[in-house]
């Protein structure tokens, strides 16, 4: 079960690149032994990786022209499009030269005010046009330009390309250029107009679509109008053949707009899920922030080959088909939550990324952080928030302090980058969303919105920074942000331990807290935490509700008197603060909170200690915990509870889960053990509680036909985290029966991983095979599966076997991705000892790099826990790092990756 969410990244950070020239080959490098770090930087030995030339934070400086208005033509043709772009500019800076980016574009002409350019007016180059400033006008000018490009042989996925036959484009962050020459940077904003011709009659493309309001088609055009200013990261085409599942809403201001979700021709029939979250969405942004549509008609595509999940472009959200489609048959529950949660996500950047955005690439967390806590926020009013809170906490650990502890640790707003594209991570995204939740705890609800309001109306249409948040939120409270900045600048994980004492009624908290190293950044001064907490009296009752501890200082006291006993503590209520927090509660104590808390996360979380805790002791030979075993079997029997909160409690952590843990504590984790622990953990689980699961499982059977509601998920959650228990004692019967009832994939998903667990599933997975090959999504979910709940041991072999069959199509991301996830989730069968997934792993790596860099740099990550393995392990991963980094042609995004995941531990 613990793998179902290991199915890779939230909205899909990627990685992007393209431009496969420019990138210095290096000779092969043998790495370092593995006992001891080397001072030096790198891994790859003296001297050090030849560093490419990074991008500064403190080097930005506004753009010396105005760009007043665009005009783009389209004459698209698959191998030839003609892109030609008028741009009204006027010079705020006298006498500067014009730079354009553009890579890849062939210049058909270049005119200025309608004269064309000669060859002494401009220098063209491998990254972009620049016209001298003694060939432009004073005052206003208009720059016309046309270029040529091939989407039919761009398998980047950024710029424009062609996914099955559908022309459709990608440009956050720095695809624009790849279409037309442009300021492409998002400070520049314009409103722009657009034209779209198809004038290959053969080849009818009935849909055409870009940003805006529609202005008029015809047979083989059509134009749009976006009056908003906007970057041209957000802006987008699509042409193809295409259905639309059409809506309607009616804004707060009764606005009536036109909602379409366009689908491949077939795929109608699994769009009414999406559509009623956006219905959602839209109304619950107006509810909560006060926030209103702006254009008379929002569209959202669907398309097979994306690189990431969805993308924010204006009235035209483009979305990777795996988070639009969803049918009972096809989709999980799991599906169902995460398709609403991104189509609000992607439409509440209409106000947080849209109609404010950032001033450069290293704001990115202005936008997403943002976002994603509005998602979050969103998600936990339509469904359980406490079920949501503890979701959001289980993937900022499983992603965002995986990469605080290891060689990709950065802050939330980073300083430099090479390939902006490496940088859509889970520090920006969910750590950025954590550090807008711990604003709103110190300056309280009213705070936040007053705050909100400021910040929308005093930079509505401006390209904005972390100060300018920062300010509102100054502005509008009064409160002094200076430390609480650091929480944008300074990356690492802070570790907050508490020490308790209780004499004479009074109890006292000495509390300490301590961020270590992370690359670039040796020292750290303290910050400013909103630890929550609240005390507990030993017969259960609360005798201090929900309190805000502010901790400033590296070490600080805290005193609570005229207590009648000594009390239990219930501490980082809600997860106030990302921090690792060390206290020395006995198992008894937690299983106290466990039963007794008011607060659900804190309940979950003292469980979830408990558990980690137990299990990181058994990987060191000691039995199950029966203080643990005990408390979980309250849970399970407590009707009280919602199902889908007993659920979590009964998931134990993974195995990836339980290696970070024993390496937070200073050992060195053995995937193997770390398997057999978590699986006699089980057994004893299932053992002592065998008649109470099979109860529960059969009284959370869902009658009549499915709903993917929050009510009827969560039965079917607690129900299947029933069968994995029972599955441990009955050699896979439950789940045998199951796949062969269940009329949902919810069910028919988890059976399917319960009898590869318990390898029983030969016949299962041929028949799902055959049922399902013709559907991309669900084969999709056929290779992530077998991969994730495969027996270590055959793992890597099965990988390999499973990317030689005809339906591995490789050039597919989801399918890409699909395979690589199921391998890299299996943490026993990844870290094999022969390295021969690692091997596995890095050979595909190198084998996409140079179709599509972005998902290559992406998929690295999987590395970035070596230094955390024995010394057998890390040379064997450092050997593949070398190898990549070796490798003639690598890619700009994949080589940033290779070397900064090769920096050695400081
Ligand atoms: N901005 C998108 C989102 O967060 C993610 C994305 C980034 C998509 C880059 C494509 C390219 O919703
Ligand atoms: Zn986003």
């Amino acid at each position: 079960m613990q793998h179902c969410a290991a199915e890779i990244q939230r909205v899909i950070a990627t990685a992007k690149g393209a431009i496969p020239s420019g990138v210095a080959s290096r000779s092969a490098v043998e790495p370092r032994a593995a006992a001891g770090y080397p001072a030096a930087t790198s891994i790859f030995g003296e001297p050090p990786v030849q560093a490419q030339r990074p991008i500064r934070l403190v080097d930005y400086s506004p753009y010396p022209f105005t760009l007043k208005a665009v005009d783009l033509t389209f004459r698209l043709a698959a191998g030839a499009t003609r892109v030609l772009a008028r741009l009204d500019l006027v010079a705020r800076v006298p006498g500067a030269s014009l730079v354009l980016d553009g890579v890849g574009l062939r210049l058909i002409v270049a005119a200025i005010n309608g004269d064309a350019l000669t060859g002494a007016d401009y220098l063209l180059t491998e990254t972009g046009l620049t016209i001298h400033a003694a060939a432009l006008p004073e005052g206003p000018f208009t720059l016309t330009t046309e270029v040529e490009i091939n989407p039919a042989a761009n398998t980047t996925m950024q710029g424009l390309y062609i996914s099955n036959g559908m022309y459709c484009t990608q440009c956050e962050a720095e695809g624009f250029r790849h279409i037309t020459f442009y300021p492409d940077r998002p400070d520049v904003m314009a409103p722009f107009r657009v034209r779209v011709e198809t004038p290959d009659a053969a080849n009818p493309l009935p849909v055409l679509l870009s940003n805006g309001n529609p202005l008029g088609q015809g047979p083989g055009w059509a134009e749009w109008d976006d009056p908003w200013p906007k970057p041209a990261y957000l802006f987008a085409l699509v042409a193809g053949d295409l259905t639309a599942y059409p809506g309607s809403f009616t804004t707060m201001s009764g606005r009536n707009v036109a909602l379409n979700i366009y689908v491949r021709p077939g795929d109608e029939g699994r769009c009414a899920f999406a559509m009623g979250a956006l219905k959602r969405a839209m109304a619950w942004d107006e509810r909560t922030y006060g926030r209103e549509y702006d254009l008379d008609i929002f569209n959202i595509v669907a398309v097979d080959d994306f690189n990431m999940g969805a993308m924010e472009n204006k009235g035209l959200n483009i979305f990777n088909s795996k988070w639009v489609l969803a049918s009972p048959e096809t989709a999980t529950d799991n599906d169902f939550e995460r398709i609403e949660g991104i189509i609000a996500h992607e439409y509440f950047h209409n106000w947080t990324g849209n109609r404010i955005t950032c001033r450069d690439w290293f704001q990115l967390c202005l936008k997403e952080g943002l976002t994603v806590y509005r998602d979050q926020q969103f998600t936990a009013d339509m469904r359980s928030a406490p079920v949501k809170r503890i979701d959001d906490v289980l993937t900022l650990r499983a992603r965002q302090f995986r990469e605080d502890q290891g060689p990709l640790a950065h802050p939330v707003r980073p300083d430099h980058y090479v390939e902006i594209n490496n940088f859509y991570t889970a520090t920006v995204y969910e750590k950025g969303a954590e550090v807008i939740g711990m604003l709103k705890s110190l300056v309280g609800e009213g705070g936040y919105r007053a705050a909100l309001d400021l910040y929308f109306s005093r930079h509505d249409g401006e390209a904005a920074t972390i100060e300018d948040w920062l300010k509102v939120f100054e502005d509008a409270t009064g409160r002094d942000l200076t430390q609480f900045k650091r929480w944008y600048t300074d990356a690492g994980t802070p570790r907050v331990t508490v020490k308790d004492s209780y004499e004479n009624g009074t109890l006292t908290l000495n509390v300490s807290q301590s961020t270590p190293p992370t690359p670039g950044q040796p020292e750290k001064a303290p910050r400013v935490i909103p630890l929550a907490l609240g005390l507990l009296s030993p017969n259960g009752d609360e005798v201090l509700p929900t309190t805000l501890l502010e901790l400033t200082e590296a070490h600080q006291t805290f005193t609570f008197p005229g207590l009648a006993a000594r009390p239990i503590l219930s501490l980082n209520r809600g997860f106030s603060a990302p921090v690792v927090l060390t206290h020395s509660a006995s198992p008894a104590e937690q299983a106290f909170v466990m039963a007794h808390d008011t607060d659900p996360f804190t309940r979950w979380e003292a469980g979830r200690t408990l558990a980690r805790n137990g299990l990181c002791a058994m990987v060191n030979g000691a039995d199950a915990a029966p203080d643990h075993i005990d408390a979980l079997g309250r849970i399970l029997r407590d009707n009280s509870l919602d199902p889908a909160f007993r659920a979590l409690c009964l998931r134990l952590p993974g195995e990836e889960e339980i290696a970070q843990t024993l390496y937070d504590a200073g050992q060195t984790p053995d995937p193997d053990a770390i398997h057999d622990a978590r699986g006699r953990l089980a057994t004893a689980l299932a053992r002592t509680h065998e008649t109470d699961l099979a109860g529960t499982y059969t009284a959370m059977r869902v009658p009549g036909p499915y709903t993917p509601d929050a009510g009827p998920a969560g039965q079917r959650a607690l129900r299947l985290a029933c069968l994995g228990l029972l599955n441990r004692l009955d050699g896979g019967a439950h789940a045998k029966a199951l796949f062969a009832q269940a009329d949902n994939m919810t069910e028919s998903l988890a059976a399917l991983a319960c009898l590869i667990e318990e390898g029983q599933a030969d016949d299962a997975t041929a028949t799902f095979k055959t049922r399902w090959q013709a559907d991309r999504l669900v084969m999709d979910k056929w290779f992530t599966v077998q991969l994730a709940h495969a027996t270590p041991d055959q793992t890597p072999a099965l990988a390999k076997t499973l990317a030689a069959l005809p339906e591995f199509e490789w050039k597919n991301p989801n399918r890409y991705r699909a395979l690589m996830g199921g391998l890299s989730a299996n943490h026993a069968g990844f870290h094999q000892a022969s390295g021969a997934g690692y091997r596995f792993y890095a050979d595909w790596l190198l084998r996409v790099d140079p179709l599509n860099p972005q998902i290559a740099a992406r998929l690295s990550t999987a590395f970035e826990t070596w230094p955390r393995y024995d010394a057998a392990r890390q040379t064997l991963i450092r050997a593949e790092l070398g190898r990549m980094a070796a490798q003639p042609g690598l890619s700009r995004d994949l080589t940033e990756m290779v070397t900064r995941l090769a920096t050695a531990k400081a």
